[in-house]
């Protein structure tokens, strides 16, 4: 029987894990990025980004033979878009540029009856209102949003399970087969909205949710209260699930996704649009917490002052909207620059006063906020015996330690 030939297209956080595990699934895939700098360093041999399992996934694919990296688009059967989603920070829109224009190039090169299957997350409509109306040749839309989380992307990678949309049941069916020989879970197929709805909706709860636990972090610390304990308190009951509060929420997803209902439907996302605006406050929130403690402490010089953190999240290098970003930002406008920072993933200078070393960071400062509770902090909290720490993730509790 012949292969089934893939090109994946836009390989970066979703789209390498994708095309990987389709190589490692058998099929002939061709993963293909305009950007020429991430195909060499794949061909080689390196991965462009640090995800626990994913160099051995990597090594896995490239030993079958299976996969190739390009900047080129393939003539195939299948295809599969995950490049980015942004939103218009105005409108709160869906910024769909870069599907349309991945969309375009596709269709200068594929075949007639060829699958074109959009991983990336878009707002629901978009494939009816924006991708039909520029397909010039008879291809079939697919919808197939991805929902795994950086940090343990090759557990999820095989164990999740997927929403296959298509308007088409027998093509849904066919997307359906390919996908389910690289999971575990169960795949879904419905229709194309409601493919898009049901992406954009699971990152949407999971924001709200967040934003409850930021607003009772808000309304306890008003009243001196414990959050924490209230929280765990509550959640014996046995209908009661809140989720922890944190110093913000960032990544491509959860700080982005929600926008896009709020953007499509202004009148009716009221709940959405206030909690997104809760988790977006919560940097300066936090920021305000350190003047307060600075002023407590009769501490004058914010230089002596150290984020710890910079990704969005633990124990992950994607800095994209992450809360340190986000607050450093704010420090900005409130022209009290200064501020130290130091993440153990992130190698590069992306910021001014940033740091690489854990030591030399905390030797530079008297107050250390953790914005992020990577495992370094985790196993390395005797170096904070002699800090004043903000700990934003209840991870810490000796003296000296203020929380949210
Ligand atoms: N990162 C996540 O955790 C996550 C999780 C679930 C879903 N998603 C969704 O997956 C999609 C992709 O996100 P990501 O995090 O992988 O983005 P990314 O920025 O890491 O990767 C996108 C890649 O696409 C390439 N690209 C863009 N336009 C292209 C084109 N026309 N042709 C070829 N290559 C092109 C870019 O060079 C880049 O390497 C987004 O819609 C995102 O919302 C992301």
């Amino acid at each position: 029987m012949n292969k089934i030939n893939i090109n994946v297209i836009g390989l970066g956080y979703i789209g390498l894990p994708t095309a990987l595990t389709m190589a490692n699934a058998g099929y002939n895939v061709i993963g293909t990025d305009y950007n020429s700098e991430l195909v060499k360093t794949l061909n080689a041999g390196k991965v462009t980004f640090e995800e626990k399992g994913l160099k051995e996934l990597f090594d896995s694919a490239n030993a079958t033979g299976n996969i190739k990296y390009t900047t080129e688009y393939s003539n195939v059967k299948y295809y599969i878009v995950s490049v980015p989603t942004p939103y218009d920070k105005f409108s709160k829109k869906l910024d769909p540029g870069y599907v349309m224009n991945a969309v375009k190039e596709v269709l200068k090169v594929c075949p007639e009856d060829a699958v074109i299957i959009i991983e990336s997350t878009i707002s629901p409509g978009t494939i009816d209102k924006l991708i039909k109306p520029i397909i010039n040749k008879k291809v079939h839309l697919v919808h197939a949003p991805e929902r795994i989380i950086p940090g343990n992307m090759m557990y999820e990678l095989k164990h999740n399970s997927r929403t296959i949309g298509a308007d088409d049941l027998e093509i849904g069916k066919k997307v359906a087969e390919i996908y389910g020989k690289t999971t575990d879970g169960e795949v879904v197929v419905t229709d194309i909205k409601s493919a898009e709805m049901t992406k954009v909706v699971e990152n949407t709860f999971r924001a709200v949710n967040i934003a409850f636990a930021n607003e009772l972090a808000k309304i306890c610390r008003h009243d001196n209260i414990d959050v924490y304990e209230i929280i765990r308190i509550c959640n014996m009951h046995p209908r009661v699930n809140i989720l922890q509060p944190g110093p913000g929420v960032g990544g491509h997803c959860i700080s982005v996704d929600p926008w896009f209902l709020v953007g499509d439907y202004p009148s009716l996302a009221k709940v959405i649009d206030e909690s997104m605006k809760t988790n977006d406050s919560m940097p300066d929130f936090v920021l305000n917490r350190i003047y307060e403690i600075m002023k407590e402490k009769n501490m004058t010089d914010i230089t002596k002052v150290g984020l710890y953190g910079l990704s969005y999240k633990e124990n992950v290098d994607d800095c994209r909207e992450s809360p340190t970003l986000q607050l450093l930002e704010s420090q900005e406008r409130h022209l009290a620059t200064g501020l130290k920072v130091y993440d153990p993933f992130i190698k590069k200078d992306i910021v001014k006063n940033q740091y690489h070393n854990l030591d030399d960071f905390l030797k530079a400062i008297d107050l250390v906020v953790i914005m992020v509770k990577h495992n370094e902090i985790k196993e390395n909290l005797a170096k904070l015996q002699n800090k004043i720490v903000l700990d934003c993730h209840n991870i810490c509790h000796s003296n000296n330690v203020y929380h949210l």
